[in-house]
């Protein structure tokens, strides 16, 4: 019911409805009308009542609502489920649970904040209110070893997602690390539970530092509404994330990582520079030359051998 109120205020903006309209349309009673406007408002939804006019929707609030997140969300497969939660340890913990348990692909997990956000090789990842933690469950028909290909996937829709809602440029830092202006705004965690020749499922979890406050960003790091300097709508971007997730999946599905490689690529950070790379307990330094057509960092070691690196952490050398 308070997703039909929302929907009817949305379809008529700006004008006042009354609760005697409201109630006829939605054929509930005007008290629970009333109930669902109070609702409503403690949710955060800024609703004015006005004597003789009605009711009138002034804003929405920026929460992770699934309604909100749902309306006019033009997707087939991500996002038609949404968990949504004020708080909890990991979405990813969360999503890979219901995963489990057989929910379909396209299930979305969010959260206002996590107390256990889970990082990259064990690391913590600090989550405040006013970023977006997010996962989605994906179940590929694809072998395990084709998960570094999918990571550098959700890479590409993301940058894209901000670069388009903001205008800001977004640069992949190979693996997985999305930067702005040398800095990181989002990290992503995938995680799977597979057979030896077949992915079962997927979780893809990204931390998006958005509107967190300054003190809560980490050092070397960044975030949207730092390097914007205004707030952004994280259920913009949300939406933007998955409707591009959705196409940019569809593709590699479709017609593998090559089509998808370029434009990566293109994106790249980590290409052209000096890096340093700690991949299995072994550190390489030399100059980042290519991604190859498994997602692969092909560096070029000083000794002029090609060292290929399927994961790793990079630091990018002066
Ligand atoms: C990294 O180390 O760069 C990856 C960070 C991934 C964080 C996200 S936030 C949503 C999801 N849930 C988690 O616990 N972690 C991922």
């Amino acid at each position: 019911m308070d997703a039909k109120i929302i929907e009817l205020f949305k379809k008529n903006p700006d004008a006042y409805l009354s609760g005697e309209d409201i109630s006829h349309k939605l054929g509930v009673s005007r008290a629970a009308i009333w109930k669902h406007i109070e609702k409503l408002r403690e949710i955060g939804y800024d609703i004015e009542a006005t004597p003789h006019l009605g009711y009138i929707l002034k804003s929405t609030p920026d929460k992770m609502i699934p309604d909100e997140i749902r309306y006019g969300l033009n997707t087939k497969i991500f996002g038609k489920s949404i968990y949504s939660f004020e708080s909890t340890d990991s979405t990813n913990k969360v999503a890979y649970d219901l995963a489990r348990e057989g929910a379909k692909e396209g299930v979305v997990v969010l959260a206002e904040e996590q107390r256990k956000g889970k990082g990259r090789l064990g690391r913590r990842w600090v989550s405040p209110p006013g970023g977006i933690y997010m996962s989605c469950i994906i179940r590929p028909d694809m072998r395990p070893n084709e998960i570094e290909e999918f990571t550098l996937v959700a890479a590409l829709s993301i940058a894209n997602s901000i670069m388009e809602l903001t205008g800001l440029e977004a640069e992949i830092k190979w693996p997985n690390d999305i930067c702005i202006n040398g800095k990181k705004v989002c990290g992503i965690l995938t995680e799977m539970k597979a057979e030896s020749d077949r992915i079962d499922f997927i979780i893809l979890g990204m931390g998006i530092n958005v509107n967190i406050s300054e003190r809560s960003i980490p050092p070397l790091a960044t975030s949207l509404k730092k390097e914007l300097k205004k707030q952004i709508s994280r259920v913009e971007l949300v939406k933007r994330l998955l409707l591009n997730l959705e196409k940019e999946y569809n593709t590699f599905k479709k017609k593998g990582f090559g089509e998808v490689r370029d434009k990566i690529k293109d994106l790249s950070q980590t290409l052209g520079k000096r890096v340093k790379v700690t991949s299995c307990d072994k550190v390489y330094e030399g100059e980042a030359v290519d991604i190859d057509h498994e997602g692969a960092l092909i560096l070029r070691l000083d000794t002029g051998i090609m060292q290929r690196i399927l994961s790793g952490d990079v630091v990018l050398m002066r």
